[in-house]
């Protein structure tokens, strides 16, 4: 489990985060929900202590996230953030080859190359393996920094809007990667705005407004039309299809 407490975060003199209390509950699947701006990749970060918190604390299990050597961190968390810029004389090998870094000290073994070519091959970039990362459409790119992420084996993934660039048949795809790693025991959290997603495919939602958390819980308890209407300013519904709910505006 994760555990935030009483998180603030200031960035350049502007508070951007103010009394964040929420946790996240481990080997399930956490959506991360709310308008542009309302803090997501922002509490993402600061769990991921790429972003320093000016109060408040983290606790991965019982543990402070700043007690944790940076080794140990990244041999139990990933993060792929939103606006990640790659090399990009990288190839895709390359790239999800560095997700293993923490493990391989840049010696890669036998163990590690099967490791990169099974995610290559499940995010279904094997045919651009070899190719540099500027010869990539938008989505493909972004399934490769997914793979990286994923490459790095770790029990904790958090994936900034891991959907962007990606067609339908490609989100879906990622989101059955991440449902099986969850059923591998792996917390997952991911920031999605398509909520007809989140409500598929997440087993908890937080939802974000103004640099707090606006409401959280279960899928049933946010996915719903009063929560997300206020959530949003905007009336939103929220349609049954066969036991799916289709988020809607109106
Ligand atoms: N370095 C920064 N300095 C000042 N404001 C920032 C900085 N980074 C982000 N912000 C602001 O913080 C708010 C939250 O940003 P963010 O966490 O990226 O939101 P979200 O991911 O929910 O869209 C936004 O209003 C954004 O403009
Ligand atoms: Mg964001």
């Amino acid at each position: 489990m994760i555990t935030v407490r009483n998180l603030s975060v200031t960035l350049d003199r502007t508070p951007i985060l103010h009394d964040v209390d929420t946790t996240v509950p481990a080997g399930q699947m956490t959506a991360l929900v709310g308008p542009n701006g309302a803090g997501k990749s922002t509490l993402l970060a600061a769990i991921g202590r790429l972003t320093a918190a000016d109060a408040g604390t983290i606790e991965i299990g019982d543990k402070n996230i700043s007690d944790f050597a940076p080794r140990d961190l990244a041999l139990r968390l990933a993060i792929m953030r939103q606006d990640t810029h790659v090399a990009p004389r990288l190839t895709v090998r390359d790239l999800v080859g560095f997700g293993r870094y923490p493990h391989s000290h840049g010696r890669m073994t036998q163990q590690d190359h099967n490791i990169v070519d099974d995610i290559i091959a499940r995010m279904e970039l094997t045919e651009f393996t070899d190719r540099f990362l500027d010869t990539l459409s938008g989505g493909q790119r972004q399934r490769a920094l997914i793979a990286m992420t994923l490459a790095q084996g770790t029990d904790i993934v958090l994936l900034d809007e891991p959907l962007n660039n990606l067609d339908l048949v490609h989100a879906r795809r990622v989101m059955k990667i991440a449902r099986e790693e969850v059923e591998k025991g792996k917390t997952v959290i991911l920031v999605l705005h398509d909520l007809t997603v989140a409500g598929s495919y997440a087993d908890h939602v937080i939802a974000m407004k103004n640099g707090t958390v606006a409401a959280q819980g279960p899928v049933d308890d946010v996915i719903n039309e009063p929560v997300l209407t206020d959530l949003y300013d905007t009336p939103v519904q929220v349609i049954d299809a066969n036991g799916h709910k289709i988020v809607v505006t109106v």
